[in-house]
């Protein structure tokens, strides 16, 4: 097991491998995202983590973006490579790929998204 010292990281994915998110391409997103990473000499600036299941299944394959607090769906490996060259190099985010965006009143999603709401976690709790 390897403990990184992440002093100076920008950017920690979190890229799920839960696995509705394995059957539909997870492991080839979570390559392409990390060969783009080392691709690019950005190993120092953007930590990367495997997860288990985010809770958005329906998504899949799924990541998310810290500190930006953006989530992504559909990663196929060429969504995955693109997130790193534009979206953690600075160049603005893959707008048609975002599901929820973190903002000052939480997480929203965004307009002209196709994702279900999914269950509301209020509702849930009064059941
Ligand atoms: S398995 Fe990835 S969101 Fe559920």
């Amino acid at each position: 097991m390897t403990t990184w010292n992440l002093k100076g990281t920008k950017h920690h994915v979190l890229i799920c491998n839960g696995s509705s998110c394995m059957r539909k391409g997870g492991e080839e997103a979570t390559q392409a995202i990390r060969h783009e990473i080392a691709n690019l000499e950005l190993d120092s600036l953007i930590h990367t983590t495997r997860t288990r299941c985010n809770g958005r299944c329906k998504d899949a394959p799924v990541a998310i973006i810290y500190p930006e607090g953006t989530w992504y769906k559909n990663v196929t490996p060429e969504i995955g490579s693109k997130i790193v060259r534009e979206h953690l190099s600075g160049k603005g985010h893959l707008q048609e790929h975002i599901i929820y965006q973190y903002g000052s009143e939480g997480f929203i999603q965004t307009e002209n998204t196709d994702c279900i709401a999914g269950v509301s976690k209020s509702e849930k709790n009064r059941v």
